[in-house]
């Protein structure tokens, strides 16, 4: 596969895992997962992490994986590679995972004395990564292993904090978020 094939391949397969935290920005609010609850001085998780964004983060994911199934024959003979597509365990394994490294990230925060919104620079453009990538092996070992060759994980880990960092600065002109990360 060549440096191009490789990088459309790490970003399509990405997409689900990449969604859900941008719709759980816009569909944020509501009761928080810790209920509000603290472990020592700090919050639990905090009121960034709620049950409806994690809900519709996770089913947004889903629902375009579903759609990226059903086009990837198309959009692979445009550009000329092919499009893996995601068993309906990977399907949910990827942006739930995504949802979930970031609720770990958040809880990381608060036991580092970090508040809500602050930033924690690595952790926050790859903790998604991370957990999406683990449930999806775990979610289906032998797709993972054809799928994720070195040079897609390797395309993965460059890629996602580029495109991390250049969509929550338009979150954040657009007013969507309220911190550029
Ligand atoms: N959000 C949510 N549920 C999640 C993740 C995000 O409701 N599981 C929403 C919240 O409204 C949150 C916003 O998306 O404020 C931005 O997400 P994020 O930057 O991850 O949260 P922060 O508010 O910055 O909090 P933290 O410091 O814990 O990351
Ligand atoms: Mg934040």
């Amino acid at each position: 596969m060549g440096v191009l094939s490789t990088i459309v391949v790490a970003f399509w397969v990405m997409l689900p895992a990449y969604v859900p935290n941008n719709a759980a920005v816009l569909a944020g609010g509501g009761r928080p997962i810790d209920g509000g609850r603290t472990w020592g001085e700090s919050r639990l998780l905090g009121d960034g992490k709620t049950w409806r964004g994690t809900a519709v983060g996770t089913a947004v994911g889903t629902g375009l994986a579903v759609v990226l199934n059903a086009i990837a024959g198309d959009i692979g003979s445009v550009l000329g590679t092919t499009l893996p597509t995601f068993p309906l365990a990977v399907a949910l394994a990827l942006p739930f995972g995504a949802m979930c490294g970031d609720i770990a990230a958040s809880f990381l925060k608060r036991r580092t004395g970090r508040r809500r919104g602050a930033p924690f620079p690595v952790v926050d453009q790859l903790d998604f990564v991370v957990l999406a990538l683990a449930f999806a092996f775990v979610a289906a070992p032998g797709w993972f292993r054809e799928t994720f060759t070195i040079e897609v994980l390797a395309a993965v880990l460059v890629l996602t904090p580029i495109l991390h960092v250049g969509t929550n600065v338009i979150a954040y002109w657009l007013g969507f978020k309220d911190e550029p990360w």
